[in-house]
C-alpha cells in the first residue's frame, strides 16, 4: 500500500516503518498518525511481519503534532474529536513487538510516540523533549504518564516544566532508551535487534510483551500473579516444549509459534 507520509519496507520478517515528512521535521498531522495507524494495523495483520521498527529522518524522529494544524483547532474540535485518542488506542493494541529507533529530535507527541513503542534505540544524535507548556498546553499522547514511569518524577517534571531537551547520553543514563548506538548506525542497529526478537517463538514473544506492560499499569501483587500465570500457562506451549527439549540436546530450538 502507498503512503504519503512513511515509507514502508517489509524484509527478513521484519516491518521498517520510516515516518516521511521532512518539510516538518515530521510533525504529527492528521494524515500521519492516521497512516502510521493504517501500517502498524497491516504489519500486525500481516503473518510475515513478526517485528515492526518505526523511525524517522536522521535529523528528526518527528518533532511533535503539527503546531500548524493544531493552531486552528477550538476545545470542541480536539474535546469531541477526541484528538490522537483513537490513534493512541490502535496504536497501543498492536500486539507484536515495535522498536523505536530515535534519531535527533523526538518531542512532544513525538516523543510521546517513541515511548508508545516498546523500547527505544537512540542514536547518539538523539534529542528528547515535553515543550509542550512553552505552547500552553501539557503533553496529550501520555507524556507525563509515560515520560515520569520511565525516568522517575524529577526528571520528567524538570522537562514538562523547563520544556528544556534531554541529550541521547541523559536518556540513556535515565533509563528513557535501552541503548545508543552511532547516528550511522542507528537502523541497522534497530534492525539487527529485530531479526533477533523475530527468531523467537511469537506465542513467548506476545506473552513477555503482555506482562512486561502490565507492569506499567498494574500494582506489584497483581503484576507478579499476573506474569506468574503467563509462566504457568506457556507450558502448554509446543514451542516451550521444544526450547527445553533444544536445550537439553545442546541444539538450537525450531519454533513454530505454536
Ligand atoms: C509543525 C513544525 C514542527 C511542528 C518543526 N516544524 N516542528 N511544523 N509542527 N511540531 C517545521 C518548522 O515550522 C519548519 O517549517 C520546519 O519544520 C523546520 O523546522 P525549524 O524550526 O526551521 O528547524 P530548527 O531551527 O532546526 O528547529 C528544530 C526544532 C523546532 C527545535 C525541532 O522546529 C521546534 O521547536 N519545533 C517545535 C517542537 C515542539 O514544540 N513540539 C511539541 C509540539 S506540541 P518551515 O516551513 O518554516 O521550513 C505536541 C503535543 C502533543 O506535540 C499532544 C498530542 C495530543
Amino acid at each position: 500500500m502507498g503512503y504519503e507520509t512513511l515509507k514502508v519496507e517489509i524484509s527478513n520478517h521484519v516491518a521498517l516503518i520510516r515516518l516521511d515528512r521532512p518539510e516538518a521535521l515530521n510533525a504529527l498531522n492528521s494524515m500521519l498518525l492516521s497512516e502510521l495507524t493504517k501500517a502498524l494495523v497491516a504489519a500486525q495483520d500481516d503473518k510475515t511481519v513478526r517485528c515492526i521498527v518505526l523511525t524517522g529522518s536522521e535529523k528528526a524522529f518527528a518533532a511533535g503534532a503539527d503546531i500548524t494544524e493544531m493552531a486552528q483547532k477550538s476545545f470542541v474540535d480536539v474535546f469531541m474529536g477526541d484528538l490522537f485518542g483513537t490513534e493512541v488506542d490502535r496504536f497501543m493494541r498492536i500486539r507484536k513487538p515495535i522498536i523505536a529507533a530515535v534519531s535527533g529530535y523526538a518531542l512532544g507527541g513525538g516523543c510521546e510516540l517513541a515511548m508508545m513503542c516498546d523500547f527505544i534505540i537512540a542514536a547518539d544524535t538523539a534529542k528528547f523533549g515535553q515543550p509542550e507548556i512553552n505552547l500552553g498546553v501539557v503533553a496529550g499522547m501520555g507524556g507525563t504518564q509515560r515520560l515520569t514511569r520511565a525516568v522517575g518524577k524529577a526528571k520528567s517534571m524538570d522537562m514538562h516544566l523547563t520544556g528544556r531537551f534531554m541529550d541521547a547520553a541523559e536518556a540513556e543514563r535515565s533509563g528513557l532508551v535501552s541503548r545508543v548506538v552511532p547516528a550511522k548506525k542507528l537502523v541497522e542497529e534497530a534492525l539487527a535487534a529485530a531479526a533477533k526478537i523475530a527468531e523467537k517463538s511469537m506465542v513467548t514473544v506476545t506473552a513477555v510483551k503482555e506482562a512486561v506492560n502490565q507492569s506499567q499499569e498494574m500494582g506489584l501483587r497483581e503484576g507478579l500473579l499476573f506474569e506468574k500465570r503467563l509462566f504457568h500457562s506457556l507450558f502448554a506451549s509446543e514451542d516451550r516444549a521444544e526450547g527445553m527439549k533444544a536445550f537439553v540436546e545442546k541444539r538450537e530450538p525450531q519454533f513454530r509459534d505454536k
